[in-house]
């Protein structure tokens, strides 16, 4: 049977071409946008690193996949978003339960993250994650689970028998350390070529027919392109190599989450890894950083990670191109077929006190704290954490928290060692739990091939460990020998780094922010081994207990728009700043309107900007919406108090921009005191784009 495959999937499109399907498969994708202004945005919690506006918008990804007979499914689905989070699968559970009953639960849905650092923030149930953005925002938590239940219920919808190919393959270039002198303890080095995986692993889904349903790939690097300046939500350089790949498959100009081809670039042991190629440089004097320390004159603020291009946006495009590039020709040629049963197994593991052997010698993990080394940040974003001193203002989040650090222990100092604890997170439970005690770990099968979600981010070795102890588990426990384990970070909970032993010693970043102590890595090594063997045998994984729900106790910033308004003799929607007359390629299109609050609505599953061409039938045509790469929405108040604010919207033409005119629209919502918002909309005149001699 395995010419037949071959011949049925060598080409990309189709070829009619009819045989019999493996598995049921259905994808789906939805707007998680959110709050496109004045929320902190989450990855580099920088205070004052709020949106502005929209460059990307962000999406959902849903693949269900179930075996042929309908018996047996799971739910796969990769956010951009910073990280999946105990809340977010919490509340998305509830939602499945009261449309599917048991169907979806917390055993066979996985919900994994592609670490953007350019998407609104506070949607973590733990305190220390909505230290930046001052508090709970129930506003970004509710867009992400909303759009998740439309994801899966579209996947759920589409379900149709068909196909699953695996395939493998190497990118260079794409990645790089940011801890080498970390990595370099590490005894095992020795039998690797690279300091970063380069591997890419493919799944391409088909119909019966051999059209494509979707794909998704793992490949190992931080969503960092875009540093920790930027204002505009965007889903850095993975969530621009889906756009990239979903136009490719769906047609160029499909409208951004509407075609029926979802490409999902998920995320795998990144923990140690940066998209930043060039390595890190002082930013005042151009020369590299302290090697050991990555600090220049024995500060951190300014050793800054290069990308390789000459600006964010540009290095964001370089590195999604690779990975757009990579998927399209993995896509292309993969033909191992996967076959086999569909399972899972899923358990909540204590990771306060683990115990297990090494070596025959009984170890533990500690209750989580946080090392010293992990507020001085990391080259892709110096100083995280870097509490502004003496800052007097009230506020109602940092009120209660005030005077509740605590000491830790003897025993925690001990345990953690040589880790020098800054915040004692696990023995720290005002106003509610600072850090995850409990996690989230889970095993989806189909066929060979094993996702292992992990709850955080593994470092490149530490992953590497992983999978061969997970890979050789489940062969010596009688699975396929062509058994194939990938890592899905960032899922279902997030409890920070996983470094190996030896990294943990060094105590850089990613050790400092190795939350349960030295033994982190291992204990997790010693449990998946314990459910890959169930998973291999058929055995279930005993049962526990879930950690606490912790979404109604949480304390919210205010922050709401009381109203908006624009000068005298103006209205909503009205041109401030217009367009020329025409353009070439490779000029930009600005045009300014006066605007209200992005927050108002955040234009879910439609867009605050329209692009449209005018047709040969007089009609407008939608060329372009917010979500396109060649489009940016910009929002700034011209002043707090007066509740004035302009939206800047660009248009960047490049060669394929056919010759012809076009407008641009903006679309929003303005809050009247007191009342609820209501729509406006303004357009630009119109202008030509013509062909440069
Ligand atoms: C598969 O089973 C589920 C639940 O039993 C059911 O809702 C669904 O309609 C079935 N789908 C197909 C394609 O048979
Ligand atoms: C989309 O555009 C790219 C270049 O911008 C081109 O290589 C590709 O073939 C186009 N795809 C389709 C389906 O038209
Ligand atoms: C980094 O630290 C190691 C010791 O841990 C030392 O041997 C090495 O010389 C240092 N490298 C640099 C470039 O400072
Ligand atoms: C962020 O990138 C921009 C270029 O796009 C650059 O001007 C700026 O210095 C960078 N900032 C940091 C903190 O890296
Ligand atoms: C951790 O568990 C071990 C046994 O598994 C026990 O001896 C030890 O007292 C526990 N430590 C704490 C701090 O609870
Ligand atoms: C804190 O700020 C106050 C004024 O706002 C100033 O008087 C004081 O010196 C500052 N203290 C430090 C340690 O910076
Ligand atoms: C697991 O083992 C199989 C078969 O020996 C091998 O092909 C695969 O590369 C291994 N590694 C992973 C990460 O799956
Ligand atoms: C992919 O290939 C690499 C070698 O390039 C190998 O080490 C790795 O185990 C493979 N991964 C899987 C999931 O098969
Ligand atoms: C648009 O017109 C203004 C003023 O006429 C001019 O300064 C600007 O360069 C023009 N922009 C483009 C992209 O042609
Ligand atoms: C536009 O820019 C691209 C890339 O820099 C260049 O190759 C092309 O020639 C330019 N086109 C025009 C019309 O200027
Ligand atoms: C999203 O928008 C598309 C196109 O306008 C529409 O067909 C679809 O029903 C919308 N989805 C939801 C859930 O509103
Ligand atoms: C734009 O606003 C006008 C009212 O000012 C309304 O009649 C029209 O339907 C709106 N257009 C769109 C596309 O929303």
């Amino acid at each position: 049977m395995f010419p037949i495959y071959l011949v049925c999937v060598l080409t990309l499109f189709s070829v009619p071409c009819v045989h019999s399907a493996n598995y049921l498969i259905g994808a789906g994708i939805y707007d998680i946008t959110g709050p496109a202004a004045e929320v902190n945005m989450m990855g580099y919690a920088m205070l004052g690193q709020l949106t502005n506006g929209i460059h990307l918008r962000l999406f959902s990804r849903a693949f269900v996949i179930a075996d042929a007979q309908n018996k047996t499914r799971f739910a796969f689905v990769s956010l951009d978003a910073c990280m999946g989070s105990q809340s977010i699968k919490l509340e998305v559970l509830k939602k499945l339960k009261g449309i599917y009953g048991s169907l979806y639960t917390a055993e066979n849905v996985a919900i994994s993250a592609t670490h953007t650092h350019s998407g609104p923030g506070g949607y973590l149930q733990y305190v220390l994650f909505d230290v930046t953005s001052l508090g709970f925002v129930s506003e970004s938590l509710n867009v992400i689970v909303d759009g998740i239940i439309e994801s899966i219920r579209m996947a759920h919808d589409r379900l149709q028998p068909g196909n699953i190919f695996f395939n493998n393959g190497t990118l260079l270039e794409a990645n790089i350390n940011r801890s080498p002198s970390a990595y370099e303890f590490n005894p095992d080095k020795a039998h690797y070529e690279y300091n970063v995986d380069k591997q890419f692993v493919l799944l391409k889904m088909v119909d019966e027919q051999g059209h494509g349903i979707g794909m998704i790939n793992w490949f190992a690097v931080h969503g960092t392109s875009m540093n920790n300046t930027n204002g505009l939500v965007s889903g850095d350089n993975k969530g621009y190599a889906s756009f990239l790949m979903e136009q490719y498959m769906n047609g160029n100009g499909t409208i951004p989450g509407q075609g029926s081809f979802v490409a999902a670039f998920a995320q795998s042991n990144l923990g140690d890894v940066t998209p930043n190629t060039r390595g890190a440089f002082c930013a005042d004097t151009g020369l590299p950083c302290d090697y050991n320390h990555s600090t220049c004159n024995g500060r951190n603020e300014l050793c800054r990670g290069i990308g390789p291009g000459k600006d964010m946006f540009e290095s964001t495009a370089i590195i999604a191109r690779k990975q757009f590039e990579k998927a399209l020709e993995l896509y292309s040629s993969a033909s191992v077929p996967v076959t086999g049963p569909v399972d899972f197994r899923q358990a909540y593991l204590d990771m306060r006190n683990y115990s297990f052997e090494v070596e025959g010698k009984t170890v533990h993990t500690c209750p989580s704290a946080m090392g010293k080394s992990f507020a001085a940040g990391t080259t892709d974003g110096p100083g995280a954490f870097n509490f502004i001193q003496n800052d007097t203002k009230d506020d109602p989040f940092w009120d209660i928290v005030r005077n509740l650090l605590h000491d830790p222990s003897e025993e925690q100092v001990k345990c953690h060692y040589p880790k020098s604890i800054l915040l004692d997170t696990g023995e720290m439970h005002e106003p509610y739990d600072w850090q995850a005690s409990i996690v989230d770990t889970q095993l989806l099968r189909v066929g060979q091939f094993v996702i292992a979600p992990v709850p955080g981010e593994f470092t490149t070795m530490s992953g590497r460990r992983f999978r061969l102890a997970v890979n050789e588990t489940l062969k010596a426990a009688g699975f396929p020998t062509n058994s194939q384990v990938v890592i899905a970070g960032l899922t279902n909970t997030y409890a920070d780094y996983i470094t190996t032993f030896e990294e943990y010693s060094v105590q850089r970043y990613e050790g400092g922010s190795t939350i349960y102590g030295p033994h982190t890595l291992n204990a997790y090594i010693d449990h998946y081994k314990k459910m890959a063997n169930d998973l291999a045998t058929g055995h279930p994984t005993p049962q526990t207990t879930a950690p606490k729900d912790l979404v109604d106790v949480q304390i919210p910033f205010p922050r709401p728009v009381l109203f908006d308004s624009h000068p005298f003799g103006k209205h909503f929607g009205d041109v401030n700043k217009d367009v020329n007359g025409s353009y070439k390629a490779n000029e930009t299109v600005v045009v300014q309107f006066w605007s209200g609050n992005p927050r108002n609505n955040y234009m879910t599953n439609s867009t605050f900007l329209t692009v449209e061409q005018l047709q040969t039938n007089g009609k407008w045509k939608v060329f372009r919406t917010d979500a396109f790469w060649d489009t940016k929405f910009h929002w700034a108040h011209t002043s707090a108090l007066s509740g004035e604010s302009l939206a800047t919207i660009s248009w960047d033409i490049d060669a394929t921009v056919p010759a012809g005119s076009y407008r641009i629209s903006h679309f929003g919502y303005h809050k009247p005191l007191f009342e609820t918002p209501e729509p406006f909309n303004g357009t630009s005149s119109i202008f030509k784009v013509v062909v440069s001699p």
